[in-house]
């Protein structure tokens, strides 16, 4: 399941995996856009840097993403100027517009060909609830206030009337923002860094870390290094910052629009329809315009079992923008922090570093954070770390999220293990599905392969113990608690956990 994203790439891995030891002033785990950015500026500063990537660089969330960068914030700034003031929404907004044009920068400097571009963003609201369109008359005064410069337009260009019918005050728009493709971005600054002599390996994922030793393991190989970065979307193993955050995967699809007339058109421009919780924007992919459509958000093994979450957002997509065909469908993760702003800057060691709960606005806040980790590797600290250090005690502007995030482990934690309600027999599980199956009265992850083929795992996540759940949008196994996810072999995708789940041999 490719992101339009990563469609003109080769699947080959260029970087070998790290083999034997190697010595380096900072180990940087993780080759999304914040690992790769993080690399880059220390790099650039002249330190000996190492990239651990577990899989592919970039092919991971920001592969995943939509390729939207912006100075304001996707869940809305009146929110977040309301969990805090609008001094910290005005400088929110600085710090990400800086990131923004740090891209931008970047890409140009060294041609890397991410079609780059700058374009409006548009917040819209498609029905005529009240309460909805207050808020986006809220939400314009945030934006005022930050200094983004809001205006009021009727109709969105390239959005049908029957996804935004056209009244006053239908949207609000925002100059000069940007769009680009995430995944060429990164693997372009990668191959800079490469070219520069930063040793990237792909394939080599951290097995082991010791802060104190300052020691980063992979199955082959280790690298001993002064500082540590965690680049990883959520800091592996245990962290306080998990109870904290909730974790919820999102779906997009993209198919190429059709040239019929009155039909081919989509947004070229960062288009949100806030009362739908759909993302829409167009791209160019190959020699012909493509219609991207992201949403259909729920909580990380959350979901229902069997739901085809990438069918609905083709539904939508078939009826406002009559496309026929769909090439594209993938998910992807979002870790969303309880004050609404990321948590950035030293862990429990000093020498270590991470970055998290970035939303579904993580290219931006993945470029402020490799910012604010280079500074910090190199001794000096600003407002901005001052802002987002994950050592922060807001407990008025969490406490919802506190509540609410450890209700859900402790319900999952305690009441997977004593429920029978989703417990299923072996001869349930169809081909191509995965159920939490009873065994000998203990319970089982069991999944079953199109070709007949059981492969049978502990439900029991090694991170915290919560028990997973089938996710068949995303042929995976993800862990309601902390987001961590496991392929049909058990072994680990994402998220906090470093081990698979434990395999069984099921006997006749
Ligand atoms: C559907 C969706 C759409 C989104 N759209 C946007 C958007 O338009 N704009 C925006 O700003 N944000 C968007 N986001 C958010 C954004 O995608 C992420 O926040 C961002 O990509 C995070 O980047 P990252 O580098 O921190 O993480 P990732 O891209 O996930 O990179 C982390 C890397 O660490 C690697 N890794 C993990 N464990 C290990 C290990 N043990 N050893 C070595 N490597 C490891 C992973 O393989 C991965 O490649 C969206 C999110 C979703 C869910
Ligand atoms: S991710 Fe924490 S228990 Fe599974």
């Amino acid at each position: 399941m490719n992101s339009v994203w990563m469609a003109d790439h080769r699947d080959s891995s260029p970087y070998p995996p790290l083999a034997g030891t190697v010595e380096a002033d900072t180990v940087v785990i993780g080759g999304g856009i914040t690992g790769v950015t993080t690399a880059m500026l220390l790099a650039g500063a002249g330190q000996s840097v190492v990239l651990l990537e577990a899989e592919r660089i970039g092919a991971s969330n920001t592969g995943g993403s939509t390729g939207n960068l912006y100075g304001t914030v996707s869940d809305g700034l009146a929110k977040l100027r309301d969990k805090w003031d609008a001094d910290t929404a005005r400088q929110v907004v600085t710090m990400r517009m800086q990131a923004l044009e740090l891209i931008e920068k970047t890409s140009a400097r060294l041609s890397i060909d991410c079609g780059f571009a700058r374009r409006p963003l548009y917040a819209c609201v498609a029905g005529d609830d009240e309460q909805q369109l207050a808020s986006l008359q809220d939400e314009h005064r945030a934006l005022e206030e930050a200094g983004l410069a809001p205006s009021w337009v009727d109709a969105v260009p390239g959005l049908p009337a029957s996804a935004l019918p056209p009244r006053a005050h239908a949207a609000l728009r925002i100059e000069q923002q940007a769009q680009f493709n995430p995944f060429t971005y990164v693997q372009g600054l990668a191959r800079a860094l490469a070219g520069q002599g930063v040793r990237v390996h792909e394939h080599s994922a951290a097995v082991d870390v010791d802060a104190g030793a300052g020691r980063v393991k992979t199955a082959a190989g280790e690298v001993h290094a002064k500082h540590i970065v965690f680049a990883t979307h959520t800091p592996k193993g245990f962290n306080l910052v998990q109870a904290e955050m909730e974790t919820y995967r999102e779906y997009g699809i993209a198919g190429a629009l059709d040239a019929a007339p009155g039909q081919g058109r989509a947004p070229e421009a960062i288009c949100w329809i806030r009362d739908r919780s759909r993302s829409i924007r167009s791209c160019r992919h190959g020699d012909r315009d493509h219609l991207v459509v992201v949403g259909e958000k729920h909580k990380t093994g959350h979901n229902a079992a069997d739901t085809d979450y990438h069918e609905r957002l083709r539904e939508y997509a078939r009826e406002h923008f009559g496309v026929s065909s769909f090439d594209y469908a993938w998910s992807a993760q979002q870790y969303k922090s309880a004050d609404a702003l990321p948590y950035i800057g030293h862990s429990a060691h000093r020498n270590v570093y991470m970055a998290t709960g970035f939303g579904a606005d993580g290219l931006t806040w993945g470029t402020v954070a490799a910012n604010v980790i280079a500074e910090l590797v190199q001794g000096r600290e600003s407002p901005a770390s001052e802002l987002l250090t994950p050592k922060r005690f807001t407990p008025i502007k969490s406490a919802k999220v506190w509540a609410a995030e450890n209700a859900t482990v402790m319900k999952h934690l305690v009441g997977d293990r004593l429920s029978s309600a989703e417990q299923h027999r072996l001869s349930d599980v169809q081909r191509g599905q995965g159920r939490i199956v009873d065994l000998d009265g203990r319970k089982h992850a069991v999944y079953r392969s199109p070709a007949d083929e059981l492969t049978v795992l502990s439900p029991v996540c090694p991170h915290l113990k919560c028990h997973v759940a089938w996710n068949a949008a995303a042929t995976s196994w993800d862990c309601p608690c902390h987001g961590s996810r496991f392929d049909i072999h058990g072994q680990v995708i994402e998220g906090p956990s470093l081990h698979p789940l434990e395999r069984y041999e099921l006997e006749d």
